[in-house]
């Protein structure tokens, strides 16, 4: 490929909107590879700018840095990404969202029934967490999550 079709880190931070730190943060992580100039400068791929993209997305839909990696690494190394290729990632990560929008759904509802009531109660509310009762569930909101305090109501 030639250098002049290639990219510098400050042109892709542009078009992606990423800081360049944020740039060698990936790059450091796998999610992108530059290849060097002869005075050592990073130069990338343009379809390095929908690698990017997609991790800035999958980041906000709540995916992890390790599963974004991991999708990455099945697109091809030596040829630009097709629709396939792209539609492939799409279809993997559909069960992932899946779940995390019921998640979302499940928590905001409950959220919704907390605003404006106030309760607290023991035996009903979601975000009440005596003597953090939760932590023995395991990590996280365990509650919001659909684990249920063991107590009785008084
Ligand atoms: S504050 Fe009343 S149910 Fe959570």
């Amino acid at each position: 490929m030639a250098i002049q079709a290639l990219l510098s880190i400050g042109e892709l931070s542009r078009r992606t909107g990423l800081s360049v730190s944020a740039i060698r943060f990936y790059e450091a992580q796998g999610l992108v590879k530059a290849i060097r100039t002869t005075g050592n400068q990073r130069r990338f791929a343009r379809a390095d700018l929908r690698r990017l993209s997609f991790a800035l997305i999958a980041q906000k839909l709540g995916l992890s840095l390790a599963e974004i990696a991991e999708e990455l690494a099945t697109l091809p190394l030596k040829r630009a990404p097709t629709r396939n290729d792209w539609q492939a990632i799409s279809r993997r990560i559909r069960g992932a969202l899946q779940q995390r929008i019921a998640m979302l759904e499940r928590t905001r509802d409950l959220l919704d029934g907390c605003i404006g009531c106030g309760c607290l109660s023991l035996a009903r509310c979601r975000l009440y967490n005596p003597d953090d009762e939760a932590a023995r569930a395991g990590a996280g909101p365990r509650f919001l999550l659909g684990d249920r305090p063991r107590r009785k109501a008084k």
